[in-house]
């Protein structure tokens, strides 16, 4: 990585930036030079997105408040992004629910609903709203725009959780949707890859190393590396797939989770 600022004069539009993966993904691209579109439903962590970002970056910034789960909320989205910016080089399809701790088949349907719309249809929404124009994107070279979906440890074989029942299986689908999509959009210079975390501090345990503990133990695990992930940590992964380091890797899924997946039911 020789370019400090090797996303300048590129556009990357984040879905649940408000708070946790989403904004530490912001503040580390804007630190490479990237102009960015944070998205989220919570509008106030958004401006305190924007805010942390503008105290020591000066890049453009678009607020874009929508419901990735509805079509219409990112078709807006999307024409709100290219009345102020000429491309979208990176789309990170970070925004994600976990519908709470059941087993898949005790989940109401609403959960059921709820947790694949915003996971799943979510992350679909914004790339089928996104690829045309990255297709036409020529003038960068040689990777015309990379998508990153944030899946997770519970969407893979070794992670597969019976307690995050629906949310683990909408994770195995963007998983799935990571290696299609880098299929059908490869022929394009279009990269697409996923990053699946294990368990860090961020509001979606409410901020609470105790939480996390407790669910590793109903499944006996123990972290070979034992220690709670860092945001930062995951937006150094993506950083990475950002740049031209990884042009050449596609449709892969990155696991960063200080070993909890081969050590399920080994230690
Ligand atoms: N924290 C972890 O340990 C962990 C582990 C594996 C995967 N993940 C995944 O990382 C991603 C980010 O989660 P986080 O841990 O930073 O939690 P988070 O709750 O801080 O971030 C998720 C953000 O998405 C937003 N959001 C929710 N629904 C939305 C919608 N319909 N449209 C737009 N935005 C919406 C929320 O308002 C929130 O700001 C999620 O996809 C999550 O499943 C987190």
């Amino acid at each position: 990585m020789t370019n400090n600022k090797f996303l300048e004069g590129k556009v990357a539009l984040i879905t649940g930036s408000g708070s946790g993966f989403g904004r530490e993904m912001a503040i580390a691209f804007a630190d490479k030079g990237a102009d960015l579109v944070i998205n989220d439903i919570n509008i106030n962590g958004l401006k305190e997105t924007r805010d942390l970002i503008l105290k020591d970056h000066n890049v453009e910034i678009l607020l874009a408040k929508a419901d990735i789960s509805n079509s219409e909320e990112v078709k807006a989205m999307t024409k709100q992004v290219f009345e102020k910016f000429d491309n979208v080089f990176l789309l990170v399809n970070n925004a994600g629910i976990d519908g709470g701790l059941y087993a898949s088949l005790k989940a109401k349907e609403e959960i059921y609903d709820k947790v694949m719309a915003v996971n799943v249809k979510g992350a679909w929404n914004c790339a089928k709203a996104l690829f045309r124009k990255m297709k036409g994107q020529r003038q960068f070279k040689p990777v015309r725009a990379k998508i990153i979906n944030i899946a997770s440890c519970a969407g893979t074989q070794n992670g597969i959780n019976p307690l995050l029942g629906i949310y683990s299986a909408s994770k195995a689908t963007l998983i799935a949707f990571t290696k299609l999509w880098a299929l059908e959009l490869g022929p394009s210079d279009i990269t697409v890859n996923a990053i699946s975390p294990g368990v860090f501090l961020t509001p979606i345990y409410k901020n609470d190393p105790k939480l996390i503990r407790q669910l590793l133990d109903t499944r006996g695990v123990k972290l070979p590396i034992d220690k709670i992930g860092d945001a930062k940590w995951v937006a150094d992964v993506a950083l990475f797939l950002a740049s031209p380091a990884a042009d050449y890797i596609t449709g892969q899924n990155m696991i960063i989770d200080g070993g909890l997946t081969i050590s399920i039911n080994k230690l």
